[in-house]
């Protein structure tokens, strides 16, 4: 393949997203853990299924960044997911180091690389990757918004009972409790789903989709989704690699938009080669804005936290 991209950490997510990667024949994929052999037998384990799953996508693992050298994208999902009655924010402490480890790695490899971030708590994490890649805002991005808007989606679908297909949804804000679910710019068909549900109905299914996370840590007991979430990163990884230009919902670093300064944040944005190519503003309502706004501060608060974490 004429493109590569690395996946450090070898785990649920890392591993399902370079499955998809491969499957989809976008890239060659270079996958990296620290754990001595997980990522070469996970790589060679995918390899296997090439001729049966049709594609030429090169797959290796490595506990070292040299093969990496010169990805196109780099996604991080190196750290520890969260347990039964934790929040994403819990992870902080440990995952920061991690992610702050590894984005200066692979920055070292890849200069020039996008970097998408995965590991929790996201959007801290996002501050974590920017700062000690020291690479441009348009390169360094946070996966979120994607997956929350697809759960939202297939709560949809599954309430009207019509093809997930069908529905589109937005989710804004940070990756937490006070992510900021849009029912106005959801539709199915194109029809916003405040035409076709009731308040209560909307709201339940808002409210599902803030905590979905949790109710799948809460049915695994010993980890978080994954399916979902290397899905979302899979999904950004091809809009940037064949520059498609699609506007999804990212977390990315706002200078004034949406009236935030210098926080990670999930809005809409434009991905293509690029990275980040636009930030695209849409008019939110009072309730809306000052939903953003409460995000924004939860957000803000954990930057706090890493401040701390650094002195
Ligand atoms: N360098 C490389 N890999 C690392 C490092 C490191 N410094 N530290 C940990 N890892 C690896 C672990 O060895 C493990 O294989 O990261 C992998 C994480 O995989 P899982 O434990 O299966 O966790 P996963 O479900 O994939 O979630 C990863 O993404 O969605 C978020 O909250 C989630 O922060 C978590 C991350």
């Amino acid at each position: 393949m004429d493109k590569k991209v690395t996946v450090v950490g070898a785990g649920n997510v890392g591993a399902t997203a370079a499955q998809r990667l491969a499957e989809k024949e976008l890239c060659d994929v270079v996958l990296i853990d620290i754990i001595k052999g997980v990522p070469q037998g996970k790589a060679l384990d995918l390899s296997e299924a090439a001729p049966i799953e049709k594609h030429d996508a090169h797959l290796i693992g490595a506990n070292g960044y040299e093969p990496s050298a010169d990805s196109d994208i780099v996604i991080i999902t190196a750290g520890i997911p969260r347990k039964p009655g934790m929040s994403r924010d819990d992870l902080i402490s440990t995952n920061a180091g991690i992610v702050k480890n590894v984005t200066r790695e692979v920055a070292r490899y890849s200069p020039d690389a996008v970097l998408i971030i995965v590991s929790n708590p996201l959007d801290a994490m996002c501050h974590v990757a920017f700062e000690a890649s020291g690479f441009p805002k348009n390169r360094v991005m946070g996966m979120a918004g994607v997956l929350d808007s697809a759960r939202f989606r297939a709560f949809i679908a599954m309430e009207l009972n019509v093809s997930v297909e069908n529905t589109h949804a937005f989710v804004l804000g940070g990756h937490g409790d006070t992510m900021v679910p849009l029912p106005r710019y959801s539709t199915v068909a194109g029809i916003p789903i405040t035409e076709l549900l009731s308040k209560d109905r909307i709201d339940a299914l808002v409210d599902r989709t803030a905590n979905g996370g949790a109710e799948i840590v809460k049915l695994l007991k010993t980890g978080s989704a994954y399916y979902a979430p290397a899905s979302a990163a899979v999904e950004m990884a091809e809009s940037i690699l064949k520059d498609k230009k699609k506007i999804l919902p990212c977390a990315a670093y706002l200078e004034g938009e949406y009236g935030i300064q210098g926080l990670f944040m999930g809005v809409p944005v434009k991905l293509g080669n690029n990275g980040i190519e636009e930030v695209i503003q849409i008019r939110l309502s009072e309730d809306e804005q000052a939903a953003l706004n409460r995000s924004a501060a939860a957000v803000q608060e954990l930057v706090g936290v890493l401040k701390k974490l650094q002195t």
